[in-house]
């Protein structure tokens, strides 16, 4: 039975790399069904809303999406679709790998880490829950819980054990912000002991910004709270050469939705200049979550392969002088050799 998945192809530059990432996939013969649904601008002009429920309902039937980047209109009465997706679907675990990849302008090689980012509770919760907000003060809140807490932390070890990962580092702010994060380190410390053949680590959110610059291979799986994983996983990003490369998972019970982690890029759109690896490493994501990882891996090996031999088919951002079209090219061709 062949696996189905609702497409989001996004708003600016979503439909070139989507159009060009659904190619590759073609050429690897993954066996999927595709149902294209709208969110976004795109179905604001289409529907009246930037999330039509069929929308909703494609994600939720078949429990993976594939998305390219939506715009959040600018102005009162629109709240990011992202943030509505996560929280519709409770998709807890905002998982971004960092993976070095040649021809980057990245000041190191050989970066293999993830971060696992807590996606729905931390410093983002919903409007509303400012405790103070009178013009003079402003007071907000962070909630953190321990079921919130254990099952991000041990969907972390979990990842580490079944990518044969050795590490994993859980980035706290416990010596000040006692109460929350504090909860978050105790939690980390009872589940790091049911998994004893990996390597359990604490740091603290400053020091860990700091090695991880200094030395980032140190690093392979990080754990953390939303706020603290929302800046480390563009940090990570930044380490391995930016976000023309950065993609990320936002995992739950019930559903799964695969991105690129960079927005619309309005300024691009349209003229074929748009870098499509990032949602192409995110469909890759989505193929291991699939138990696909061998196609995963082929998406993986094709950019690096296509990075380092094919400077005339890669996009400006990488220094090269082709197109989305060429690099999705290259890519096939690789992947059929
Ligand atoms: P952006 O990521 O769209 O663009 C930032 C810069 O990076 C621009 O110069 C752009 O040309 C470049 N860039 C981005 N992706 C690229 C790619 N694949 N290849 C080559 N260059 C690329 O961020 P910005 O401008 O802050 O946001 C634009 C819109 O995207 C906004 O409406 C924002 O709300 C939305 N957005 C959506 C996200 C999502 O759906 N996951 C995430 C971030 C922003
Ligand atoms: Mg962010």
């Amino acid at each position: 039975m062949s696996q189905s998945i609702a497409v989001i192809k996004g708003d600016g530059i979503g439909p070139e790399i989507m159009d060009a990432t659904l190619r590759v996939l073609e050429a690897l013969e993954c066996g999927l069904e595709y149902e294209f649904v709208d969110a976004g601008l795109v179905a604001l002009e289409n529907h009246g809303t930037l999330i039509p429920q069929a929308s909703l309902d494609a994600i939720e039937k078949y429990g993976v999406a594939l998305k390219g980047p939506l715009t959040t209109p600018i102005g009162k009465g629109f709240s990011s679709i992202n943030v509505q997706l996560r929280r519709h679907f409770d998709l807890y675990a905002n998982v971004r790998p960092a993976i070095s990849f040649p021809g980057t302008r990245s000041r190191f090689e050989d970066i293999d880490m993830i971060t696992v980012r807590e996606n729905t509770e931390g410093a983002y919760l919903s409007d509303g829950q400012e405790m103070i907000d009178d013009g003079n003060t402003g007071i907000s809140v962070i909630k953190v819980t321990r079921k919130g807490s254990e099952r991000i932390v041990r969907y972390a070890f979990e990842l580490a054990k079944s990518s044969g990962r050795k590490k994993v580092t859980a980035v706290h702010k416990a010596n000040i912000i006692k109460t929350s994060s504090g909860l978050f380190l105790d939690v980390a410390r009872e589940i790091a002991r049911e998994y004893p053949e990996i390597e359990f680590q604490e740091m603290i959110v400053d020091n860990a910004c700091m090695q991880l610059v200094m030395n980032p291979h140190q690093f392979d799986v990080v754990v953390t709270t939303n706020l603290f994983g929302d800046i480390l996983s563009d940090l990570c990003a930044g380490l391995v050469g930016g976000l023309g490369l950065a993609p990320g998972a936002n995992i739950g019970e019930k559903a799964a939705i695969f991105e690129a982690v960079h927005g619309s890029a309005p300024d691009i759109a349209g003229k074929k200049l748009a870098n499509p690896c990032a949602l192409l490493l995110a469909a890759a994501q989505m193929l291991d979550h699939l138990g696909m990882a061998d196609k995963g891996d082929a998406i993986r090996r094709g950019i690096r392969a296509v990075l380092e031999t094919r400077r005339d088919m890669v996009t400006p951002d990488m220094g090269g002088t082709g197109t989305t079209d060429t690099f999705a090219q290259a890519l096939v061709e690789y992947v059929q050799a």
